[in-house]
């Protein structure tokens, strides 16, 4: 894999439809998975296969049908999932299985009841049994944010030693600090002997909101791929979202890191996760919320119109979104104002438009946004009793 390139590993089907009202059927499952592929990710995760015969059906049709990208399929490190798993992706042309187990003290024991040399034998076992099936096995550390760096370097060596392609360092709970998420990676790089023979990967969660920010100090510290999800969908409050960490890379080119998306699908594919899992994306999303590219202050507006530069970084088009848009209130300018009165036909000069602000500013205060119509029997009026006085 070329240096700086970022795998982009999309969990939407898997940790995104675990949220309470995203469950898919196989065939929104399988739209989705072809649509994940022609926006450019390397791998998807298609779901987990034991959960239920459907998940296992609607792994199994989209591993037939995705041919460039490598479909996975989750398991728990339990010899049955993985069987399940290998059996669901096998007509897959890049098959993955992805196993793993809970590393933190606190995984381990409340959830095990076990002891950190237990927990290292099972990982090692899980991931030798997926190697029976498939050449390419990714290995997670559950809760390895808050799992202690010298033990997680010990399971980390050991499963890549077993045949672990891929090690996933989950913050599954979201809990770390950027610094701290980029010290943990650079820890395993610097401190896990056979680290050159897989690919480290980051698996946020946004509890705090540093998904994204974890994320980007993981692959600033050495990682290689980022698990995530369009819109950010999943558990609780989500995954890191593709759409952001795809534009964070792209945007600081400084940072030597690239991925294969093709970032005028962003806005696309964001509408079609949104209204196929029926989960409205919230207004001022990153990238792809409908106000991403709208400006409605007036020093906004007017450093905007002179020169877009001033207020986006992000050209709207690179994303695929609408073009950006000066949206009128009562906190909007006189620049503004000319320029929607110009857009609608109106050819008035500035004399005209410090006239009609004050009616603008009149109707502005009484409803959220002025609309076109408004703005037109504004201007008309103006127009009629200019023309009798
Ligand atoms: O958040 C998490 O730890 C996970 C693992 C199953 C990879 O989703
Ligand atoms: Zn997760």
């Amino acid at each position: 894999m070329a240096e700086g390139k970022v795998q982009i590993f999309d969990t939407t089907l898997r940790d995104g439809e675990q949220v309470p009202g995203c469950k898919l059927n196989a065939n929104e499952k399988l739209e989705l998975a072809l649509q994940l592929e022609y926006l450019g990710v390397d791998i998807i995760e298609a779901g987990f296969p034991i959960s239920s015969p459907g998940d296992f059906d609607s792994v199994s049709q989209i591993a037939k049908a995705v041919k460039k990208a490598t479909v996975c399929a989750l398991s728990r490190a339990v010899q049955k999932d993985i069987e399940v798993a290998a059996a669901a992706v096998k007509h897959a042309a890049r098959p993955r299985i992805h196993t793993g187990i809970g590393t933190s003290d606190l995984h381990i024991k409340a959830k095990f009841n076990s002891t950190q040399d237990e927990i290292l034998a099972r990982a090692i076992q899980c991931v030798k049994w997926a190697r029976n099936f498939v050449d390419d096995v990714e290995f997670y550390a559950e809760d390895a944010g808050r799992t202690d760096n010298e033990y997680l370097a010990r399971v980390i060596e050991a499963v890549i030693k077993a045949g672990a392609t891929v090690v996933n360092i989950p913050d599954t709970t979201g809990y770390c600090l950027p610094h701290q998420y980029g010290e943990k990676i650079a820890y395993l790089v610097n401190n896990v002997p056979n680290i050159d023979k897989a690919i480290i990967s980051c698996h946020c969660h946004n509890d705090l909101g540093l998904a994204t920010a974890n994320s980007i100090a993981g692959v600033i510290a050495g990682a290689r791929q980022i698990e995530c999800t369009i819109n950010g969908l999943g558990e609780r409050a989500g995954n890191t979202s593709l759409e952001e960490v795809v534009m964070v890379i792209k945007q600081h080119k400084h940072l030597g890191l690239y991925t294969d998306i093709k970032t005028q699908q962003l806005n696309p594919i964001s509408r079609l996760v949104s209204d196929t899992m029926r989960m409205p994306v919230q207004p001022n999303k990153a990238i792809v919320g409908s106000n991403a590219f709208s400006h409605s202050s007036g020093i906004h507006q007017d450093g905007f119109l002179k020169n877009a530069d001033t207020y986006e970084t992000i050209k709207p088009e690179s994303v695929g979104a609408d073009s950006s848009k000066i949206v009128l209130t009562a906190r909007s300018g006189r620049s503004a104002l000319a320029y929607r009165f110009q857009n609608l036909g109106f050819q008035f000069d500035k004399q005209d438009v410090d006239v009609l602000y004050d009616e603008f500013l009149r109707v502005a205060d009484s409803k959220k946004e002025v609309q076109d119509n408004d703005l037109t029997s504004i201007g008309k009026q103006y127009q009629k009793n200019t023309a009798t006085a």
